[in-house]
């Protein structure tokens, strides 16, 4: 039987931090075992806010390192850059003719956009979900392992299918959402999630043991009351999630019972969780500096996997122009 198509892509905006090492990339881990999968990095979705022409390239060379380091394997999956395979934005292109502009102004991530960048507001942030349907239809992909705020994308993408299977024959697959192993980080900020641009919030996939010291020592505990149950939101609410995510379900039921009876000491807490995160974080490290070591291989994997992704676009490609009259 034939392994079904999964297709993901994370934009290029700097390493990754642990939030994203545990929400996106240790779903991709699994999933590259049973399906046949396409990881990208999408370095022309993010050219679509402001971003520095001269440190993009190594952006994307960060993010790919960072996806071999974690253990994606070049011989389960195919590791792509989006901008080297050129149908992307040619699908892109084509399938925009058959989708209304005013269903894109709809969409609430443009809105937020708009909201965000009032001075850059371009094209290219109302074609982002159209570049996003031609992604993963490019592969014909039925699976994407994305977090439900990308559900709108999801829809348009379904959309899109639809209405080219019924103007011009069956082509495409509907792609649906694919929930993944992987877990949401909380914030060290107090805040709900684990993200680059809330300072304080965040632990990077390169933090030394001092340094992750320093990050969860800045963590909040300001909730207020100690005594009865745990809180469930804010600061002393994310330590404990943390402590459920490295599955620390003893020291979890010890700090509990500690905060019940208002014995709790953060330092102690803080310093369980510092060890967990270094743990899970060295031999990550570890493999990521051969790899850096190494950047003939890491071109060499990049040129394998990019022949072998342009061949499966071109072959969709073939089929969609001819379909649209366009051969
Ligand atoms: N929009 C996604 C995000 O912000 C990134 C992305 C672009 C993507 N193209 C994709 C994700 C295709 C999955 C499939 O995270």
């Amino acid at each position: 039987m034939n392994k079904k198509r999964v297709y993901s892509g994370i934009r290029a905006t700097g390493r990754l931090h642990l939030g994203n090492y545990f929400g996106a990339v240790k779903g991709m881990l699994a999933l590259q075992d049973k399906y046949d999968c396409i990881f990208s990095v999408v370095d022309s979705h993010t050219i679509t806010v402001p971003y520095d022409p001269k440190t993009l390239k190594q952006s994307v060379r960060e993010i790919i390192l960072d996806y071999l380091a974690a253990g994606l394997d070049p011989k389960k999956c195919n590791l792509e850059i989006q901008s080297k395979v050129p149908q992307h934005t040619e699908l892109a292109y084509l399938l925009s003719t058959i989708y209304p502009v005013s269903r894109l102004e709809d969409l609430p991530t443009y809105k937020e956009k708009k909201a965000q960048y009032p001075k850059y507001i371009n094209m290219g942030l109302l074609y982002y979900p159209v570049l996003m349907a031609a992604d993963v239809l490019l592969y014909k992909a039925e699976l994407v392992p994305v977090g439900i705020d990308q559900e709108p994308h999801l829809e348009v993408m379904r959309e899109i299918a639809r209405k080219f299977n019924s103007m011009f024959g069956q082509t495409f697959p509907e792609p649906q959402r694919f929930k993944t192993e992987g877990d949401y980080v909380p914030s060290l900020a107090g805040g709900r999630k684990m993200s680059k641009s809330i300072e304080g919030s965040f632990i990077n996939l390169n933090d030394d043991l001092e340094t992750i010291r320093k990050r969860i020592a800045g963590a909040s505990t300001d909730s207020g009351q100690i005594g009865g149950e745990v809180p469930k939101e804010g600061g002393v609410a994310n330590l404990f999630k943390l402590l459920k995510l490295f599955k620390l379900n003893n020291e979890f039921n010890k700090f509990e019972q500690d905060y019940e009876t208002k014995k709790i000491r953060y330092t102690e807490l803080k310093e369980v969780l510092v060890q967990a995160i270094y743990k899970e974080l060295q031999p990550f490290q570890e493999r990521r500096k051969k790899f850096e070591e190494d950047s003939k291989l890491v071109d060499d994997i990049i040129n394998a996997s990019n022949r072998k992704c342009l061949q499966m676009a071109e072959e969709t490609m073939r089929e969609v122009r001819e379909k649209m009259g366009l051969d």
